[in-house]
């Protein structure tokens, strides 16, 4: 598939078979997520990817992070999601990721972000279905649970991703072209042959 094709095609799947998502599939997918950009503040690799699998588990721990965040609301806040009865967290899905942050690294994350928009992304050219479920993040962020799950120790969850055979493929809402600012050209604008597009020695490399 094509990655415009990609981007303007992958929604959020909130129905799934209940096919558990093959590994060799799944782990292609993370390799994928893991080849997002991050930035060269240290050699230490920012995330880590933890699967936890099973329908029936899963909605076992969706209702229990979703009792969590109605009963810790934030003051001034109401979050309606968590009194509505169909609403899931988990969306009977049979794996979610979770993109965790090493928690010595303030960019962290973003690099997570950032993976985690290539795992939807070559989830959808793989024909899985996905949705980033934030509902989650306050329950996961809770002392202990993170331990519970077998994060591994020393990351903190960031992203927590569904993944299945989509049900069905919703139309969604395809954003808009965005409204789009271009700077003024300079007075003296010179020729684009003036601009070098020669690679650097470094091949680009930023140190
Ligand atoms: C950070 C983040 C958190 C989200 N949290 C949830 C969620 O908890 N439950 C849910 O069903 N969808 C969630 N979504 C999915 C959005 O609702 C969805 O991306 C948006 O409606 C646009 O639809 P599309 O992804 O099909 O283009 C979340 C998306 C993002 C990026």
């Amino acid at each position: 598939m094509d990655t415009i094709e990609a981007m303007h095609g992958r929604r959020s799947i909130r129905s799934y078979r209940p096919d558990p998502v093959d590994r060799g599939v799944l782990e292609e997918l993370l390799w994928a997520a893991a080849q997002a950009p991050t930035p060269p503040i240290s050699g230490a690799v920012p995330w880590a990817f933890h699967v936890i699998e099973g329908i029936e588990r899963l909605a076992e721990l969706g209702r229990r992070a979703k009792q969590y965040a109605h009963d810790h609301q934030p003051p001034g806040q109401h979050w309606a999601w968590t009194e509505r009865p169909e609403f899931k967290v988990f969306w009977d899905a049979p794996a979610v990721v979770l993109i965790c942050g090493r928690r010595d690294n303030p960019e962290a994350a973003f690099d997570c972000a950032r993976a985690g928009q290539n795992l939807m992304l070559a989830a959808h050219a793989r024909g899985i279905g996905t949705c980033w479920v934030g509902a989650p993040m306050p329950w996961l962020s809770s002392p202990g649970v993170a331990a519970e799950l077998d994060v591994p120790a020393g990351f903190d969850p960031v992203v927590a991703m569904l993944l299945g055979q989509p049900r069905e493929m919703p139309a969604g809402s395809p954003r808009p072209r965005p409204a789009v600012t271009y700077a003024s050209p300079p007075p003296l604008a010179r020729g684009a042959e003036s601009i070098s597009t020669k690679p650097t020695a470094r091949g680009g490399a930023f140190t």
